[in-house]
């Protein structure tokens, strides 16, 4: 279905679609750029030019390559230049309304070939699907930040989607160097949904007074091994995005309890403390402010490396139980996508299902909320003594 000169376009020149069309031209194809904001197009070709010279500096690239990937690129201010595009990768606003426009008018100009995706982090590929005549050439592809360096690429077919399409797109975003994952058209698809108790059971934490936030930052990467801590995380990719996809993850489940967000997050949002951009958030960046230091207390910090672990195998298993991906790709996603240091299935399998669900059974006891159910699939699998793996 795609060849290795396959068209492709790129609808969107920010943060995200900049990146993705250089994955693109760099594994070789025509690609055109579309924005409405010339602005935003002409520091998507500056951008572009930079990082390639970074490459080329840095011996990753030659300077032939870079001036390939140069010349492959093509940027535009009119939609009409999509007219002879096989696939057409959407990054612009989140906003399901002029998604649905782009799409339409994106279906009406292209071919009947043409494959139409959306990188949309939450809104449903169903949904915006249902915008065009043929929802069954529409698919998400969800590349994560920055698009260039991380591996991971989630494919998630709408209802109507065509799955002779679905896999002809993972083999081609795969063919582009991506490790990918097929994911069901759920809120959050995978990493979105699975790695939401990463920050919000530390939240919970640090509400309930249990530790500070520093405190809990250093118990996650000294004992759980993760790169970063939640607080700093959170802090890092800033609460107008991180809040807001939490929220949004919360409200499309129904309001499930296991998804509420925290009001002290949402405070930050208010008072424009959105991290590390605005220069305060949990932390407080400004020159001349030092970072608090942990309480270096082992039990402590070992609880809360437990409990936050826990509740996220307990978000992975239920994907997994619920169909939303296999096992494999649940693991393969929250590595490449989140730089988790294990899998999370391959984790519970290296604690003990058992001692998982024991866990979960203890906070559930304590709380009485729903938010520490335990998933079904957890249970039944210390009944029958097996392992996901
Ligand atoms: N930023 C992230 O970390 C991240 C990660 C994964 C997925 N996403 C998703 O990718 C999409 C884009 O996010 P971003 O961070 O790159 O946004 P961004 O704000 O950096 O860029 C969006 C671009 O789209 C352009 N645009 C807006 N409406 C348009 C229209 N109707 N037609 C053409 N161009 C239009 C804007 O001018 C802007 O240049 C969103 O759906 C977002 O959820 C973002």
């Amino acid at each position: 279905m795609f060849k290795e000169d396959s068209i492709i376009g790129v609808v969107g020149s920010g943060a995200m679609g900049s990146g993705i069309a250089q994955v693109a031209a760099t594994a070789g194809h025509p690609t055109i750029i579309y924005d409405t904001n010339t602005a935003a197009l002409d520091k998507a070709k500056a951008n572009l030019s930079n990082s390639l010279n970074k490459l080329v500096e840095k011996q990753k690239i030659t300077a032939d390559k870079a001036a390939d990937i140069l010349a492959l690129t093509t940027y535009s201010s009119s939609i009409q230049d999509f007219k002879s595009c096989d696939l057409i990768i959407e990054a612009i606003v989140e906003n399901i309304d002029v998604k649905q426009s782009v799409f339409k008018e994106l279906e009406s100009i292209t071919s009947d070939t043409c494959v139409l995706a959306s990188n949309t982090s939450s809104l449903s590929i169903t949904s915006i699907a249902s915008a065009c005549n043929n929802p069954e050439k529409v698919i998400g592809i969800h590349f994560f930040n920055p698009a260039t360096l991380m591996p991971l690429v989630e494919i998630i077919p709408g209802v109507a989607t065509d799955m002779v399409i679905a896999n002809h797109c993972q083999a081609l975003i795969n063919s582009w160097g991506k490790v990918t994952v097929m994911a069901k058209d759920t809120p959050g698809f995978i990493v979105n949904r699975v790695a939401r108790p990463f920050y919000s059971e530390a939240l919970r934490i640090y509400d309930e007074q249990l530790a500070d936030m520093a405190t809990i930052d250093w118990a996650m990467k000294e004992f759980g091994c993760f790169k970063m801590g939640p607080f700093e995380l959170m802090d890092l990719i800033g609460h107008d995005v991180n809040y807001v996809v939490t929220e949004t993850v919360w409200k499309q489940f129904y309001y499930d309890p296991r998804f509420k967000p925290s009001l002290t997050q949402k405070r930050l949002l208010e008072a424009k403390f959105l991290g590390k951009k605005s220069g305060r958030g949990f932390y407080d960046y400004r020159e001349g402010t030092s970072l608090p230091e942990p309480t270096r207390d082992e039990a402590l910090a070992k609880y809360i490396v437990n409990r936050v672990l826990c509740m996220l195998i307990n978000e992975a298993s239920d994907t997994k139980y619920l169909g939303i991906a296999s096992a494999t790709d649940i693991d393969l996603a929250m590595t490449k996508g989140v730089n988790y240091p294990k899998g999370l299935l391959k984790w519970a399998d290296e604690i003990g299902v058992a001692q998982v669900l024991s866990t979960l059974n203890d906070l559930y006891e304590e709380y009485q909320e729903d938010r520490y159910r335990a998933c079904i699939v957890l249970k039944q699998m210390v009944k029958q003594g097996k392992s996901f793996y």
